[in-house]
Formats: structure tokens, C-alpha cells, sequence
């Protein structure tokens, strides 16, 4: 069974409305609380289409961010998180999508609680296969920003998130294995839009880098730019205290005592995946 989490408080930065839910069941999201509100209520259950969302509209910003790597250990739930925070903290209504079997964001989420930590970023665990599609249905009508945290491999749910997304986040180091996978993910998100008929963006990041780039690593980034794929220019730092220490007491570097260099390449990469997934001004 699915649960959904509530983020920590305060809510002084989000705008939005506290959100408190229990998920009850594979379909329905029942609220359990609404903080000083009344209960908020799911729109009828035919509103929502699984698989159909409808497109990103100007001033509705609802979407779909997958970190997606058929490799597990690259970075993907520590992005989920910091990115999510980092969202939170500019007044985003922001879920992360647990749908990892080990369970990693709820945990943080646990954490962050007992510390009153992480405001603003909620949290359903327990999301899989067969409730992937309904989760981000529902997600997408609830919340200005919807973050999925996947399990390192290629499978069914991983394919269904994909499907769902407005931008897959490709987290890698810069191995040689790494790289096989950064590949072999692409692919399947390539395979995603070619079923889907509609283009699915796809960027790698860059995890755990030195601080002076390497031969090895600039030559790992030419190396996924000539297979076509594009990277973001932001690559995360190796910073064991800053994006370690989140699992047990709940502390990203977006809080005020987190790292502040940590923060600023989150903030960076969090620009340049919005940039990719919202329609520009000059666009509109
Ligand atoms: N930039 C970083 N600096 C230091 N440690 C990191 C960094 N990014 C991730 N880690 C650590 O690497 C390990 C794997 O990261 P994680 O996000 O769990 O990967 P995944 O979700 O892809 O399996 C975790 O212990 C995490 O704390
Ligand atoms: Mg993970």
C-alpha cells in the first residue's frame, strides 16, 4: 500500500496550502488533515486520466521530473531530495515519488521530521508498477511540481515514469560503467517517445565530481555529448558532509545550516532543468 508523507514544517515559504494525505487505497487520495484548513478533496476520481496529462500551461507549472539511472549509487535520490527542497524553498508545491523498493526518500522524510526539517516537500512512499500512472495523475493535480525518485534499474514502473515525464534527469559518475548506463537509460527514454510519439527531454548530470575537472571527466562529458545526449552544464561536487548526512538527520544543504556551495550547484541545476521543461517568454 502506498502512503503518502507530509513535509516538514513550517510552510512559511510555499504559498500553497499545507497538504496532509493518507493514501487509503491504489486509487484515491483520502486527506487526513489540511493544518488550519478544511479538508481538501480530491476532485472526482474521473477527472483524472491516468497516462493523459495535459500539457504544461504558462503560469500552471505542474511538472513531471524523473530521476531516472539504470544504475543504482549515482546520485539520484540525493538529487530527488535536494532538488525538491530547492523547489520548496521558492514557493513550489512540491511530492517526491518514492518509487524505490529501498525506500531512501521516505526515510529522509522520516528523518527531517523528527529534526523539523525539509518544509515544503512532501512525500508518497511506496509507489509502484501498478500505481505509478494513478500517483502522477493525482500528483500533477495537486502539486505545482512533481519529483520521481526511481529504483537503479530498468523496469516496468521505471518505463511508466518515464512515459510521465516533462524532463528525465540522468544522474551518472564518470566511469566507464557509468557511462554504459547513462546509454542504455537514454535508450529508454528514447523508446518511451518513440512509443508515445511526443519528445521526452532527457539531461544528464554529473554527481560526485573533483572540484578541478579531470581529463577523465571532461573527457566522460564530450563522450555523452557525441552520443547526442545533452548534459547539463552543472555537475554536483563530491561533498560527503553536505548530501551524506540528509539520511540521518534529515538536513539538505538548502537549510539555512546546510552546506551553502552544495545549495548553490543545486540551485543551478534546478535552473537549468525549469529552463528546459517551461516555455520561455520569447517562446510565448
Ligand atoms: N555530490 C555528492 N557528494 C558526496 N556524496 C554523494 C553525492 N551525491 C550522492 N552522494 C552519496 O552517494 C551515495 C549514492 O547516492 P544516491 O543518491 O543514494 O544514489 P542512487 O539513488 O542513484 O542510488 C549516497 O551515499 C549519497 O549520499
Ligand atoms: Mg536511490
Amino acid at each position: 500500500m502506498a502512503e503518502a508523507m507530509m513535509g516538514g514544517r513550517p510552510y512559511a515559504v510555499s504559498p500553497f496550502p499545507a497538504r496532509a494525505f493518507m493514501l487509503c487505497c491504489d486509487s484515491a487520495l483520502t486527506p487526513i488533515r489540511a493544518l488550519g484548513r478544511a479538508p481538501v478533496r480530491l476532485p472526482a476520481q474521473a477527472g483524472i486520466r491516468p497516462g493523459r496529462r495535459p500539457p504544461i500551461r504558462e503560469g500552471a507549472l505542474m511538472p513531471v521530473v524523473s530521476l531516472c539511472s539504470t544504475k543504482g549509487g549515482v546520485g539520484k535520490t540525493t538529487l530527488a531530495i535536494c532538488l525538491a527542497s530547492a523547489a520548496a524553498q521558492r514557493g513550489a508545491g512540491v511530492v517526491i515519488l518514492d518509487a524505490d523498493p529501498n525506500g531512501h526518500v521516505r526515510a529522509w522524510r522520516e528523518a527531517a521530521d523528527r529534526e523539523g526539517r525539509g518544509g515544503g516537500v512532501d512525500v508518497i512512499a511506496g509507489v509502484t508498477e501498478a500505481t505509478m500512472q494513478d500517483r502522477i495523475a493525482e500528483a500533477v493535480e495537486r502539486y505545482t511540481l512533481v519529483v520521481i525518485d526511481l529504483e537503479g534499474a530498468a523496469s516496468k514502473a521505471v518505463t511508466f515514469a518515464i512515459a510521465e515525464s516533462d524532463i528525465v534527469v540522468i544522474p551518472s559518475g564518470i566511469s566507464g560503467m557509468d557511462l554504459q548506463e547513462v546509454f542504455r537509460t537514454h535508450a529508454e527514454v528514447k523508446r518511451a517517445e518513440k512509443m508515445l510519439r511526443r519528445p521526452i527531454p532527457a539531461r544528464v548530470i554529473f554527481t560526485g565530481m573533483a572540484t578541478i575537472a579531470s581529463r577523465v571527466a571532461k573527457h566522460a562529458r564530450q563522450e555523452v555529448i557525441d552520443a547526442g545526449i545533452p548534459v547539463l552544464t552543472t555537475e554536483t561536487i563530491r561533498r560527503p558532509n553536505a548530501y551524506q548526512s540528509m539520511h540521518f538527520n534529515g538536513l539538505t544543504p538548502l537549510e539555512p545550516d546546510g552546506d551553502p556551495k552544495a545549495a548553490a550547484e543545486i540551485a543551478r541545476a534546478l535552473d537549468e532543468i525549469l529552463a528546459v521543461i517551461t516555455p520561455s517568454e520569447a517562446a510565448a
